[in-house]
């Protein structure tokens, strides 16, 4: 017998890679377009070469590296048992709510933001409440606070949201914290955070000491390009880790996703450098935009708000031989790379006359 509750939870859309029927730029999933380090790529022949073993269970080497990495970073005392890692963060945000929630039990979000959060929510048989964007697209974090209530476990905070590219200031973040109660666990997801500029941003560990109930989830998918090997990590106090721990899959991070993630660590600055690139070509391509759909993104994406329109929209980039992200009825989320890509993308941008576009 299948749960009858599976009928009504959508699948998982993953971005397109074209029908196959033309030659076509992938600007729907947020990908890096480079390829892993020589130094990263070894790491993972040599994990290969031992792949007859499984790996390590707690996945000690790649939560030590990370602990010293983010110790260095923030200057918080952090240690193994601050850190927990999983199949992309995708697995730790799942952990999170199975770890918190019991049948009804509810998890507040942003409303649109990533679209793995109204799954999660309902395939671990909790609540969803979703509270909407604000009209600048970005978290209305009073409303947020205001909507908990004695069934709310989990709060989840995606910072630059995904797919509005908006930032949430640290202020209000911090506000926001001081509202929730103690006792309700926030999850904080920066899987963008290496392309965020503005200083008006926080850095998630940054609030860590303050607040307790806070974990701060991240990803080697973007920015360390590694959305292939599946590894991400989460920052929490150690009651917190320990629990996401005890409802992980056993062994779900394998042996080269760690050993990648290890020499990501140690070529870290190298890696970073590479989303300068990205950003700058995140501007060219805002500019490059009607006025009125030029949403401020501070991640490697950027967000059309063209709601009805959209489906129309994303169907002409993909004649230009673009596949974009299109969510019907609300707007289209375009992947940013590198400049040759950007190029491309600019001249696809024209022959799909994005000015026809315009609201104004
Ligand atoms: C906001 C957000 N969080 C988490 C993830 C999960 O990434 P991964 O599971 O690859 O680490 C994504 C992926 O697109 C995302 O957009």
């Amino acid at each position: 017998m299948i749960r009858r509750a599976l009928e009504s939870i959508p699948t998982y859309v993953p971005g397109s890679a074209g029908d196959g029927s033309r030659p076509t730029l992938k600007l729907s999933s947020n990908e890096s377009v480079r390829g892993p380090l020589p130094s990263v790529a070894a790491a993972a022949a040599h994990a290969v070469a031992a792949a007859n073993r499984y790996p390590d269970m707690a996945a000690t080497g790649v939560r030590t590296a990370l602990a010293q990495w983010l110790s260095e970073t923030s200057s918080l005392p952090l240690s193994v048992g601050n850190i927990a890692v999983g199949a992309g963060s995708s697995a730790l945000i799942q952990q999170a709510i199975q770890a918190t929630c019991d049948d009804g039990d509810e998890v507040i979000y942003a409303w649109r933001s990533f679209e793995a959060y109204p799954i999660l929510t309902r395939v671990a048989g909790a609540t969803p409440v979703e509270i909407p964007l604000d009209r600048n697209y970005r978290h209305d974090l009073r409303a947020m606070a205001a909507a908990v209530t004695d069934r709310t476990r989990l709060i989840i905070v995606c910072n630059p949201n995904n797919p509005t590219g908006t930032t949430v200031t640290r202020t209000e973040l911090a506000d926001f914290l001081d509202m929730v109660p103690d006792d309700v666990q926030v999850l904080l997801d920066e899987a963008y955070f290496e392309y965020v500029r503005n200083s008006s941003s926080p850095d998630g560990l940054s609030l860590l000491a303050m607040h307790p109930n806070l974990a701060v989830a991240r990803t080697f998918s973007k920015a360390y390009g590694l959305a292939g090997v599946r590894l991400g990590y989460l920052v929490g106090r150690p009651e917190f880790i320990e629990a996401v721990n005890k409802v992980c899959i056993p062994f779900s991070v394998n042996a080269v996703a760690e050993a990648m993630g290890e020499a990501c660590i140690a070529a870290g600055a190298e890696l970073r450098a590479r989303t300068d690139e990205t950003v700058d070509q995140r501007g060219r391509l805002l500019d490059a935009l009607p006025e009125d759909l030029q949403v401020p993104s501070q991640a490697n994406f950027v967000w059309l708000p063209l709601g009805a329109r959209a489906s129309e929209f994303a169907d002409r980039l993909a004649e230009a031989g673009v596949v974009t992200r299109c969510f019907a009825g609300d707007g289209v989320r375009i992947t940013v790379t590198d400049a040759a890509e950007t190029e491309a993308l600019l001249t696809a941008l024209e022959r799909a006359r994005v000015a026809d576009f315009a609201q104004v």
